[in-house]
């Protein structure tokens, strides 16, 4: 019976799902609050705390098929990659699990019904293992399912190794809960090499494993004790690419219908034909990782995550330039994957463009090193000394170039020469170091301070109260009491100081008893315990002393302002840029909030101004911002929005504003969306590829930031306006001095008539107040005689007349401006000497200042 991948998923969960299991999604690939791992490599990593009985969800039965990543922590698969049949950097775990529920009978009759039953898969071809003493689960395999015992091989722990060290015992890692396991197994027949489990051949390909059912039983502590779970549970995990290969008949992974329509789509992409190439494999089953880990979240970098993914992606272009690639190729793999995935492959549609940029960045750059370190090695080997190229070498192609140590052996051992790789791996162990010390991702307070008690929380209401001492702590090391002076960690029975968390920081205030005052300058989460940071300011705390806490109110105000007004901005977000908008990151602090989140472009100022405009707008709606308390199902029912890969508690915290935004939340808002009074978007930057960040400020920030911008602006405006002044002073100036010019030029126009010198001319674009010192001017430079000056300026006519004293017996100024501005439609008039007068037709202006003569002559 065939199947295809997507339909032995839906398979899968619906079959559990028939069995009362509720289907969860897949949690990110980036465990949440786990920092013993790197990346997420087994279906039971998002439920680790419900097995360990501290945390409670609305069932007792879930199955999943979660995306993995086995690739640069502790379980790498990496380099087996492409040339094995079963190695994967990702995978999908298709899982069930029972959290004190059902344990060893139902597990396996589950798995037993859903291989037989539903797959149809012959029982002859099944075998199974459990571990050397279960004789319980033994009993169930060959008793109730009727596995004969010559199917049933007993595994028990490794020659030489530590208890409970076996191929049939599971752990997550060094600590956690773990268990005997049974694993069913598929025999491919005996056309192909291997053994049953448990003899020497047993790495062969005939038998592989399909199915592990563990019977999680211990919580693993770092010491090595085993200490007994509150419930025996259940974990289940089945390769979802091993169970499609024998669905569909064929032998390796790298047959399924996944893997084929991917190596088909990165032959076409490179152009190469031979589908049979092992680093059409590598470049298919990397796109996976290199895409999912995108998706929730992990960028390329240097260090921690970023610098597994990185590694991966250049892999990935290093085989495609074995194979030819020319330019990049990998991003255009993102939209066949998306498609081949399924239901799995929705949350990459969401995201394609970003991950597909990602992608292109990242190799482009890795392009540009690839050709320089090319040279730089041909060169090496072209003047080496002998036959092996030194270590130092190879980790600066490596290091500088982004040059995997196996492409610089590939290349060297095509010309004849070897690599120097112990050297090359002292070299890489300094540098491993520094990864290690990347990856350890803030674990410290953790290991340093273990709380065992709960901190109930009672801020949501309140920002002051009473409580108790429970736990002191200074130095990492627990005290019974505290001096003045003293930086301390202290917790309390219960709190109004709000944790960090979800992106809003932690509280400030104080801490009082009837002798001292505890200032808090931080507050952090410590397991279930809230840890107030800080100093005690004067007297002396005691463990069990009574304490008045006191949050303070200002800041906690401004930051839950902050909070709300995010939840706005992010739904904003969504509606003008769209549904790929995810948050990938908050911060919300009492002067502004932070968000970042994905999206390909700059956002344009109209954009911002859209976002600005709908956040106020909800803001003067001002919607009440209710909590409910509901589980998951119901949430999701609600459409409330959930950060993805978040981890949450069987009941949750929807926070909702009017009909505008649901989000799941635990932390402080605003009472109604009016507190928050303004919205004001400060800055919009690009982070990383495909990220963008907002900064924004509300409320009083929002009023103060407003009244600065206006000072400035007012300190702009005076400054340009004393400007304007200056510059006008210096153009009258300047204007004079023209108008002196322009006078001394107008002498030569100067003509006799009855032996009186009379000027008469026309000027353009000259000012009034001007043509008055220029007439002024002429006087003094004829020293006796008659000026008649007429002006076009903006179309209108200006004129004057000036006479000097000797002549106004006979001509007055006042007259001969009037005969003239009558002639271009104007009237005017003044003192004997000097008349000015205005007209509108500037067209009749030559004629009348023709006529001018002649009038002058008739008087003298
Ligand atoms: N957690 C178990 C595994 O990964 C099922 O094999």
């Amino acid at each position: 019976m065939y199947m295809s991948t997507d339909e032995v998923r839906r398979a899968f969960l619906s079959f559990f799902e028939s069995k009362g299991h509720q289907i969860v999604e897949s949690s990110s690939l980036v465990p949440d609050n786990d920092p013993t791992l790197l990346f997420t490599n087994a279906g039971m990593n998002q439920f680790k705390d419900c097995f360990l009985g501290l945390e409670k969800r609305g069932y007792t039965r879930a199955a999943t098929a979660q995306r993995c990543v086995r690739a640069g922590g502790k379980h790498n698969d990496l380099e087996n990659v492409g040339f094995t049949a079963r190695h994967h950097t990702f995978f999908e775990m298709l899982g069930n699990f029972s959290f004190g529920d059902y344990f060893k009978e139902d597990a396996i009759k589950f798995a037993w019904e859903f291989l037989t039953d539903v797959l149809k898969l012959p029982k002859d071809r099944l075998l199974v293992t459990v571990y050397q003493t279960d004789d319980e689960a033994f009993d169930i395999w060959n008793k109730q399912v009727g596995v004969p015992a010559d199917r049933i091989v007993r595994i028990g722990d490794k020659p030489g190794g530590k208890a409970y060290e076996s191929d049939n015992f599971w752990q997550m890692g060094d600590t956690g809960p773990c268990g005997p396991c049974t694993e069913i197994f598929y025999d491919h027949g005996d056309h192909i090499w291997g053994g049953r489990p448990g003899t020497p051949e047993e790495d062969g390909d005939r038998f592989i494993e399909i199915w592990n059912n563990v019977f999680m039983q211990f919580n693993r502590h770092a010491d090595g004790t085993m200490e007994p779970l509150p419930k025996p549970s259940v974990d289940t995990g089945m390769g979802i690419e091993r169970i499609s290969a024998i669905m569909q008949g064929v032998h390796s992974n790298y047959e399924i219908d996944v893997f084929q329509t991917l190596i088909k789509a990165t032959a076409e992409v490179i152009g190469y034909d031979d589908l049979s190439n092992q680093s059409l494999r590598v470049v298919a089953d990397h796109i996976r990782s290199c895409a999912f880990l995108i998706v929730d979240g992990v960028m390329p970098s240097n260090e921690g995550r970023g610098y597994v993914l990185r590694r991966i992606i250049r892999r990935a272009v290093r085989h495609g330039n074995k194979l030819g690639a020319q330019g990049s190729f990998f991003h255009k793999l993102v939209g066949p994957l998306a498609d081949i995935m399924g239901t799995a492959g929705d949350i990459l549609k969401n995201q394609q463009a970003i991950v597909e940029k990602v992608l292109r960045i990242e190799e482009e750059n890795f392009g540009r090193t690839l050709d320089r370190g090319m040279s730089l090695l041909n060169e090496a080997l072209d003047n080496l000394q002998g036959n092996e190229l030194d270590g130092e070498t190879v980790f600066k192609l490596y290091d500088t170039y982004g040059f995997p140590a196996d492409l610089t052996n590939d290349v060297a051992r095509e010309r004849g020469f070897i690599i120097d790789e112990a050297g090359f791996e002292a070299a890489m162990e300094e540098q491993r170091q520094r990864a290690r010390e990347a990856g350890n991702f803030g674990a410290d307070y953790n290991s340093m301070i273990k709380v065992d008690g709960k901190t109930e929380f009672c801020g949501y209401g309140a920002t002051a109260g009473q409580s108790r001492i429970s736990k002191l702590f200074v130095e990492g090391n627990e005290v019974s009491s505290l001096s003045a002076g003293d930086q301390a960690i202290i917790i309390l029975d219960e709190t109004p100081f709000y944790a960090e968390s979800g992106g809003q920081c932690g509280d400030t205030g104080t801490i009082k008893t009837e002798s001292g005052v505890f200032q808090v300058e931080d507050t952090q989460k410590l397991g279930n315990a809230i840890a107030h940071y800080g100093v005690l300011a004067e007297g002396v705390f005691a463990e069990g002393d009574s304490v008045t806490t006191d949050v303070d109110a200002k800041r906690r105000k401004a930051i839950s302002l902050n909070h709300s007004a995010t939840h706005l901005m992010h739904e904003a977000l969504r509606r003008i840029l769209g549904e790929h908008v995810m948050q990938k990151g908050s911060l919300v602090r009492a002067e502004a909030l932070r968000f970042d989140f994905s999206h390909l472009e700059a956002v344009t100022a109209e954009e911002l101004k859209e976002v600005e405009r709908m956040v106020n707008e909800q803001v003067r709606r001002n919607h009440p911002i209710e909590t409910n308390i509901m589980d998951v199902e119901s949430a999701k029912a609600k459409g409330a929005m959930a950060l993805f890969g978040e981890k949450y508690e069987e009941m949750v915290r929807v926070l909702s504003m009017g009909d505008f935004s649901t989000e799941l939340c635990g932390g402080i808002h605003a009472n109604s969306t009016g507190d928050i009074g303004l919205f004001k978007i400060i800055s919009e930057s690009g982070i990383a590829a495909g990220v963008r960040r907002i900064e924004a400020v509300t409320g009083e920030a929002a009023l103060d930031y407003l009244d600065e911008q206006q000072a400035q602006y007012q300190q702009k405006m005076n400054e340009m306006a004393s400007k304007a002044k200056t510059l006008e002073k210096e153009i009258n100036q300047l204007k004079d001095k023209l108008a002196a010019k322009e006078s001394a030029n107008l002498t030569s126009n100067v003509k006799e008539i009855a032996g009186v010198k009379v000027l008469v001319a026309q000027l353009d674009g000259a000012d009034n107040k001007a043509l008055r010192g220029m007439v002024d001017e002429l006087k003094n430079q004829m020293g006796s005689g008659i000026i008649m000056l007429g002006n076009v300026a903006d179309d209108k006519v200006g004129l004057i007349a000036g006479v000097t004293k000797d002549l106004t017996a006979k001509v007055k100024a006042g007259e001969l401006v009037n005969m003239v501005a009558q002639q271009v439609g104007g009237k005017g008039g003044g003192r004997p000497d000097m008349a000015q007068a205005g007209g509108s037709d500037a067209a009749a202006l030559p004629a009348a200042l023709a006529s001018v003569d002649a009038w002058i002559s008739e008087r003298l």
